[in-house]
């Protein structure tokens, strides 16, 4: 394990808001604050472990501290990130670099890591969540939701004051839900193949929810899980795989928008800033043992998203069979979430609208990509 202070780097580019794509980042984490509201204040000269903070999703929520930092707390709060960058940005997190309220930890969380550094919240946001990667990596896939969300809790549990626990769980614990329960609640127990090639994501998943709700009842934890619906923006990187990532990725570099399927299947997509306030709103007032949908109830077609970004880029849409057998495979053909229980329980409520999302998203990737 080797332990990298962050201000230490040679390649630091600091917190340099004239750094290509940082000005999105930077305003995303603001709309995520603003959306929080005083829930923030919770956070005021904490220190937050966050597991996968290289990741699109961890190093949103560690871009939250760092703005509530340079804007509303006396008391700075500090991040302290582990990640061993399987699928995380080392740029990600060498922007943080000079910040010396960040500390960066190189190590794979499913082993036997050892952190030093008392902590109040610990997020456990590692996962290999691109299901190009994952079926690729089956093992350390599983591995990562089971034995690194074990440790990352027994780190918890040996702390003296932890206030939250937060485990990012995945709407694809619903595998492809039956028409009848879609928007999807989350007391909806899921169709899923246990042992199809998405299962090495899906169950462990699963199952960590279970460890999750087992941990609230031997101990008392105060863990909440989040089940993320296809969150997408500034930030995600450009060759993860997922649908938006191609896009992007295809558009920046005006070649066509090839999808490989008949683009009938939908999904639920909800920007970054939208879902990034909604998972600190799960830690923060989500009730303790519970698992909250986050995301965004707007429902659209892969083709309809395609043709969005056709739209804004100016590159036509294609289609092509993958060369990838199982590319389709137990992909869910439907995915939209109820979020009354998030709206309920947490006062979350998404407000990017699609279009909005895809401008923002394709501005970063113009200026990070070229
Ligand atoms: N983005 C989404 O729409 C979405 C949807 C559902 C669930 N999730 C879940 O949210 C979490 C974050 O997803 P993301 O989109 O940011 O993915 P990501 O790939 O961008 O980030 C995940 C991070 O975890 C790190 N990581 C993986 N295994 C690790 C290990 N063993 N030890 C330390 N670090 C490790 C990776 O290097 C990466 O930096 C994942 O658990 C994912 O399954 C994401």
């Amino acid at each position: 394990m080797t332990h990298v202070q962050a201000g230490d780097r040679e390649a630091a580019t600091g917190a340099d808001a004239h750094v290509p794509g940082e000005e999105v980042l930077r305003e995303d984490a603001a709309h995520a604050a603003a959306a929080l509201g005083e829930a923030a204040n919770a956070l005021e000269g904490c220190t937050v472990l966050i597991s996968g903070g290289a990741g699109f999703l961890g190093a949103a929520m560690a871009d939250v501290l760092l703005h509530l930092n340079r804007t509303r707390f006396t008391r700075p709060a500090r991040a302290v990130i582990v990640d061993n960058f399987v699928t995380g940005v080392p740029a990600r997190v060498q922007r943080m670099a000079d910040d010396p309220q960040v500390t960066v930890i190189n190590a794979d969380i499913s082993r036997d890591v050892e952190i030093a550094i008392p902590f109040q919240y610990a997020i456990h946001a590692a996962g290999i969540a691109s299901p190009i990667i994952y079926r690729a990596k089956p093992l350390q896939t599983a591995d990562v939701n089971v034995w690194g969300l074990r440790r990352m809790l027994e780190l918890a549990r040996a702390q003296a004051e932890l206030k939250g626990f937060l485990f990012f769980s995945t709407s694809e614990i619903y595998g492809d839900p039956d028409p009848a329960h879609i928007p999807t609640r989350e007391d909806y127990r899921g169709f899923v193949s246990c042992t199809g090639p998405r299962a090495c994501y899906d169950e462990s998943k699963r199952f960590g929810e279970t460890l999750a709700v087992v941990y609230h009842q031997e101990f008392g934890f105060p863990i909440r899980s989040v089940r993320p619906f296809n969150v997408y923006g500034a930030g995600q990187r450009i060759d993860d795989g997922r649908i938006i990532p191609d896009l992007m990725r295809a558009a920046t570099s005006n070649q066509e928008l090839v999808l490989h399927s008949d683009g009938r299947a939908t999904r639920s997509f909800c920007y970054i800033s939208d879902a990034t306030a909604g998972f600190y709103l799960a830690m923060l007032r989500g009730q303790p043992g519970e698992a909250y949908n986050i995301g965004n109830a707007h429902e659209v077609s892969i083709r309809q998203v395609a043709d969005l970004v056709s739209g804004l880029s100016g590159t036509p849409v294609t289609f092509q069979v993958s060369s990838d057998p199982h590319y389709l495979t137990d992909n869910p053909q439907r995915r939209c979430p109820d979020l009354s229980k998030s709206r309920d329980h947490l006062g979350y409520a998404p407000r990017m609208s699609l279009e909005d999302g895809m401008r923002r998203t394709l501005r970063w990737a113009r200026e990070t990509v070229g």
